[in-house]
């Protein structure tokens, strides 16, 4: 089996940064495969990089063949006021450590590597918020796969194209936390589906249909399409959010789940909690196997 990126599975990380660039793709690809090779050996035990490429960054470095399914994050539409925007671009940076300063001197270096011929669309910086919760409250990842389960459900398998590498879905959330917290709890925990304090499913008598967990706890022919999230709050009094982020085997376990949150699905229910919340960006990327990386960077 091909290795995952080391920096996908890590728990406990604290700090964060989030990178996203886009690349001028008309020259020579030489530039940056070069700079992808130094960028992966900057990454240590302390602070880890892992790097997610955009579909049209993947078929400039790596033309012969591609993950099935992978494409462009297209802006979804939902059927009742609802959407989610793309802002796809070319190169994503997903950093964590357990040192705000680790991820500075990274977030640095990269940019260093990449200035002369990318440009820096996107920099979150986030961290842990008490015992991983969102700000919302509510603790998120209760419902993430346990042990081995994290590379079945975050790893494409054995034998696929692209065998050891993950699907990668981007999205910075704003809320309105003011709307979110005038609600009593008892409302605030219909709206995720889980209870606030120790994130209990609702047993289905009172679980409502456009909960969070019942608009993602999806199926398709009889197949749990679950996911490894790893979302990152970020921000300050002013602003703040979540910056969502998951890793999967393929790209529509993670596309069926925002069509049933915008409601772009035939029963037309939208997800309760983006009355609360809004999302601004959206990328899809595919984050190589090392093997696969080495490749394509010689
Ligand atoms: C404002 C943005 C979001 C917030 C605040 C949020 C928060 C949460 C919370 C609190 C939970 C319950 C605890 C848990 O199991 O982790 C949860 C579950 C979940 N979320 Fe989100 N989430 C957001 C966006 C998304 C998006 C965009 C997706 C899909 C691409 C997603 C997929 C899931 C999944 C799959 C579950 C587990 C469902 C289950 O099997 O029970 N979330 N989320």
């Amino acid at each position: 089996m091909n290795t995952l990126q080391k920096g996908i599975l890590v728990e406990g990380a604290t700090d964060f940064t989030l990178l996203e660039y886009s690349v001028d793709l008309s020259g020579d690809s030489s530039l940056l495969k070069n700079a992808l090779k130094r960028i992966q050996n900057l990454d240590c035990e302390e602070g880890r990089i892992v790097i997610c490429l955009g579909r049209k960054a993947w078929d400039w470095l790596n033309p012969d063949w591609s993950p099935d399914g992978f494409s462009n994050f297209e802006t979804l539409e939902g059927s009742t006021g609802y959407s989610m925007p793309t802002t796809q671009r070319d190169l994503f940076f997903y950093l964590n450590s357990n040192d705000k300063g680790d991820n500075f001197d990274n977030a640095r270096a990269i940019d260093k590597e990449l200035k002369s011929f990318a440009t820096l669309e996107l920099e979150q910086v986030g961290f842990r918020y008490h015992d991983s919760r969102d700000f919302t409250g509510f603790i998120d990842g209760t419902e993430n796969p346990k042990e081995d389960a994290r590379f079945e459900i975050s790893c494409v398998a054995d034998g696929e194209p692209g065998a050891g590498g993950s699907h990668v879905f981007s999205q910075k959330w704003v809320h309105n936390l003011e709307a979110f917290h005038s609600m009593p709890v008892e409302a605030q925990e219909k709206v995720i589906g889980r209870t606030k304090e120790d994130s209990v499913e609702l047993d289905d008598d009172v679980m409502p249909d456009d909960s969070h967990v019942s608009r993602t706890d999806a199926k398709e022919d009889g197949v749990s399409m679950k996911i490894y999230r790893k979302s990152v709050p970020f921000g300050d009094v002013s602003e703040h959010g979540l910056f969502f982020l998951s890793f999967s085997c393929s790209r529509r376990r993670v596309q069926i789940q925002l069509e049933r949150m915008t409601g772009a699905t035939e029963d037309k229910v939208h997800d309760k909690l983006m009355e609360f919340s809004k999302p601004l960006t959206g990328s899809y990327w595919f984050a190589p196997s090392l093997e696969d990386l080495e490749q394509m960077l010689k």
